[in-house]
């Protein structure tokens, strides 16, 4: 992607990050920026990494780092030996991380001892939940970022409540939703319903949290309350790997109602939660997705980083014990739609993104 000018580097490495990246590299590549994109490989199985690039546009990357799993600190230590190397040899003006993630935190660290400006993508955004990866991701990541590129306006807030220089936040919309309203039209729910043997009406799981799968009691807890779920309606669960054992060891797929898939694409999976009745997740983005989509959404987590889905849009925090009466009381209530849809998410932060980082250059190169 780029030639001997100065470059623009994108780290990413988790499947969130992916969708989140493309509009921002169209807009830079409409704009002319030369970039480069290095892939941590912190997400590696085709169906959590490959599909997202064809399916999305995405460059191929100009080098994917191999990380792979392993304990926080493993991989964080992988993460920043690899993405060191990689800075030292391209030299960037400027790194681009997005969201939460163990690449997003190691990315930003590696590039700030070596004094190469860093932007975050999906700055300030706080559950202020510390026992959360991703809180800690956060907070440090936007304190090391000369450039903190906010989808939600509470989160310069956040930012200035930590000392963050009102002049680094820039309200930008949410480039997640860009990806969504530019593939709207391909998200066909009879093609993955025919694809996949599945029913009109059901309710769409996806849970991958550490606080909810990881321990196998808790786990097992929270199969009993999916199907106390699939006893309402048919319950489609697209399984991440993380967790995958622990919810099949408790039984998951012993209902006849529950359909356990492996991890969906893009299109596929946007497709299916469209169609959906309902939606029960601990995702971040999917609280974000089901927004705009009118889906119900019931976030199994006691907190949130994005309470504007809950003001403008269709989640609600629910616990383990009024998961099934709370979904009951959304598929008999039906679609509740979008109250409002939360500012800037319009299908052009890719774009406002690439304006403050041009606007950035102009200023920092004068
Ligand atoms: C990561 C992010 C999380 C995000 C999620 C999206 C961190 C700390 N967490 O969680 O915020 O919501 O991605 O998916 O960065 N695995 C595979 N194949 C893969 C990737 C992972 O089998 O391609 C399995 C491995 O067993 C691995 C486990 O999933 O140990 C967890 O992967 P990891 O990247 O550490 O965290 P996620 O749970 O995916």
């Amino acid at each position: 992607m780029a030639g001997n000018e100065m470059i623009i580097l994108h780290v990413l490495g988790a499947r969130p990050n992916f969708v989140k990246a493309a509009p921002v590299i169209d807009a830079l590549a409409a704009r002319g920026a030369a970039q480069a994109v290095v892939h941590t490989g912190q997400h590696y199985d085709e169906k959590m990494s490959e599909i997202f690039f064809r399916e999305l546009g995405l460059p191929e990357p100009d080098v994917n780092l191999g990380v792979g799993s392993g304990s926080h600190a493993a991989q964080t230590a992988a993460l920043m030996t690899g993405l060191e190397a990689e800075f030292l040899r391209r030299a960037p003006e400027l790194v681009v991380v997005y969201g939460d993630v163990n690449s997003t935190i190691a990315a930003a660290l590696v590039a700030a001892k070596l004094h190469l400006p860093v932007a975050h993508v999906e700055a300030g955004l706080r559950s202020f939940d510390m026992t959360m990866p991703e809180e800690v991701n956060r907070r440090l990541t936007d304190q090391l970022s000369a450039l903190c590129l906010v989808t939600s306006p509470e989160a310069i807030g956040h930012l200035a409540a930590e000392g963050i220089d009102p002049a680094r936040a820039h309200l930008v919309g949410n480039p997640m939703i860009d990806t969504l309203l530019t593939n709207l039209g391909h998200f066909d729910t009879a093609a993955v319903r025919a694809a996949h043997h599945l029913p009109e009406r059901y309710v769409l799981a996806t849970l991958h949290r550490p606080a909810n799968v990881d321990d196998p009691a808790t786990a097992a807890a929270l199969v009993t309350h999916l199907h106390g779920i699939a006893d309402l309606a048919d319950l489609v669960i697209p399984l991440h790997p993380r967790g995958r054992a622990n919810l099949l060891a408790a039984g998951l797929d012993t209902h006849q109602g529950v359909h356990v898939l492996d991890p969906l694409g893009y299109i596929d999976f946007l497709a299916a939660v469209r169609g959906a009745a309902a939606v029960v997740t601990d995702s971040g983005g999917l609280q974000e997705e089901t927004t705009i989509l009118a889906v119900p959404c019931l976030t199994v987590r006691p907190n949130t980083e994005r309470p504007i889905t809950i003001t403008h849009g269709t989640n609600r925090l629910v616990t383990l014990d009024d998961l099934v009466p709370e979904t009951r009381k959304a598929l008999e209530t039906d679609r509740h739609g979008t109250k409002r849809t939360p500012p800037l998410w319009d299908g052009h932060a890719g774009e406002r993104i690439a304006e403050v980082i041009q606007t950035w250059r102009r200023e920092s190169t004068r």
